[in-house]
């Protein structure tokens, strides 16, 4: 298990379509576990695995509160479908764009139908915080990012302050 570094806005292998995955054997589940590392590590509740450079269709998911059991999901090709017609705004954050948070509407009910860890078949409906974040997750895998959806002023504005944090951190760094 390692921490891999977590890449961000604007590195274009974000914009990155992810490939489905072929098959759940041991070297994937290392790529889970090290994506559960990488994703504890920077106090996320979601990665997809396009964040640390590997364009495969994987998503690990922990939305266990501080003062409850961790609580890890893993997502292998996942599909959502029957999206409910209330959409909710929540206000979203990204470990790729970190310092940025913005309100997005999604449906706020939708089914996932995936494989987990183990390669077993998954079918769960998803609501609340599990539906914002398996769709803010699974837009990842198609090369989109939550402030894609932000107008194109506060896009911009998002990748020049994380331009900003970055360059600070890397001064820190050296
Ligand atoms: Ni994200």
């Amino acid at each position: 298990m390692a921490i891999r570094e977590i890449r961000t806005v604007p590195d274009p292998i974000l914009k990155e379509v992810s490939q489905p995955v072929e098959k759940v054997d041991d070297d994937l589940r290392a790529l889970m576990d090290d994506m559960l590392d990488t994703m504890y590590a920077a106090d996320g509740i979601g990665l997809a695995a396009i964040q640390i450079g590997v364009p495969k269709r994987v998503i690990v998911m922990d939305l266990a509160k501080p003062d409850e059991e961790p609580a890890p999901k893993f997502f292998v090709n996942p599909v959502l479908s029957d999206p409910s017609d209330t959409l909710q705004p929540y206000e979203e954050g990204c470990l790729s764009v970190p310092t940025v948070f913005d309100e997005v509407e999604r449906p706020d009910r939708i089914r996932v139908q995936s494989m987990d860890y183990d390669g077993n078949q998954v079918d769960e409906i998803a609501e609340g915080m599990y539906a914002v974040c398996i769709q803010h997750e699974m837009d990842h895998l198609e090369g989109v990012l939550f402030i894609d959806y932000l107008s194109r002023l506060k896009r911009n504005r998002a990748v020049q302050k994380v331009k900003k944090v970055e360059k600070a951190k890397d001064k820190d760094a050296a």
